[in-house]
């Protein structure tokens, strides 16, 4: 059977970096409450000349030469953002155009936070089902521009950043040893919608608005259900929780990776965590974590990954695969 491959993995992160010490100077909050309430040290900010488009283009170069592909062989782009740099046209196409990708299939997802995982999976159906040959999955955002800059309670929690992989297809046998995208356990449950959004939008009052957040009640149904679709993912690609080698879990908040690995018995050493130094990037976070674990060596070829996300929607999901 065909199995859909990740070939490449890159990741971009602005120049800039703000420390929670300089969050202090302009909102009531301390380094020591940001850092013991959710292990954020320090989030990056795209410059105010970068778009959403300029991040994921950088992600996207390092994953086709991670890949060993140029853009010429790109035929499907699909990124997950929820921080567009115009209502439309589709950052995907704008990322098609600045790369030099021929004529194919572009578009975004929004799925928020768990917009990466979203993506994948509809990427899986193009790929495995022979409708593409060489797919980009991007999650890039910047977050930043949403934020309420008076409100503590969510300013300190989000940075800016994009990563991206290329998906291939490849031969596999149909079993959990192949290598590619082998399960998901994507959700989405809209009566939740008020404990997370953005009170701004096209068809409504017209504004871009801010991110709103009841943040204790978000944590209290991250727990629970990331826990859930992790384990429904394992079991969509026959395989154990404890088989998996590293989890890539979306980085919101660390109180929330270690509540998730503790529920389902997993060793914090197998848990790739990047929020102390990239904040909350929402649909980039997992792929720029990912990029992370790779490049420094943790995460290698053959090896079984899990990867989770919950955001606005609520939406949340899972995806096992094998790099
Ligand atoms: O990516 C989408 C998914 N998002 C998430 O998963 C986020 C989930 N939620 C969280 O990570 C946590 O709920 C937060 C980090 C947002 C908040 O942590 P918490 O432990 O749930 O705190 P809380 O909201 O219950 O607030 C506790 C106290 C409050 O003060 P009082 O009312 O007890 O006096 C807040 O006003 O902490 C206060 N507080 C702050 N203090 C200093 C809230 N934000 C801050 C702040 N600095 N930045």
């Amino acid at each position: 059977m065909i199995r859909s491959v990740v070939t490449g993995v890159g990741g971009y992160l602005p120049e800039e970096v703000l420390t929670n010490a300089d969050l202090a100077r302009f909102v009531d909050t301390s380094d020591e409450w940001i850092q013991e309430r959710t292990g954020i040290r320090q989030r990056h900010r795209a410059a105010p000349d970068q778009a959403v488009s300029d991040l994921a283009v950088e992600a996207a170069r390092k994953a086709l030469e991670a890949a060993g592909r140029s853009p010429a062989d790109v035929d499907l782009i699909i990124v997950a953002t929820t921080t567009p740099d115009l209502t439309f046209p589709a950052v995907a196409t704008i990322v098609q155009r600045k790369l030099g990708c021929p004529v194919g299939i572009a578009f975004d997802i929004q799925a928020v936070c768990s917009g990466f995982v979203y993506a994948l999976s509809t990427a899986d159906g193009f790929v495995a089902r022979g409708r593409s040959s060489c797919a980009l999955v991007i999650g890039a955002e910047t977050m930043t521009r949403l934020m309420d800059w008076s409100d503590r309670g969510t300013c300190v929690l989000f940075g800016d950043g994009a990563g991206a992989v290329v998906v291939e297809p490849g031969e596999g046998r149909g079993d959990a040893s192949d290598r590619g995208l082998l399960g998901f356990a994507l959700r989405a449950d809209g009566t939740k919608q008020d404990l997370l959004y953005v009170d701004g939008g096209v068809s409504t009052n017209g504004q871009i608005g801010h991110l709103r957040m009841q943040g204790n009640q978000v944590f209290k149904q991250a727990v629970i259900n990331i826990s859930e679709a992790v384990t429904a993912a394992a079991a969509d690609a026959g395989i154990a929780v404890s088989d998996v080698d590293w989890f890539i879990p979306h980085q919101a908040n660390q109180r929330i990776l270690n509540g998730v690995a503790h529920r389902l018995g997993i060793d914090e050493a197998k848990v790739i965590s990047t929020v102390a130094e990239h904040a909350n990037t929402s649909a980039a976070s997992i792929p720029l974590a990912l990029a992370q674990g790779i490049a420094d060596g943790r995460i290698r070829p053959g090896q079984l990954v899990l990867l989770e996300a919950m955001g606005g929607g609520l939406t949340w999901g899972a995806c096992t695969l094998r790099l």
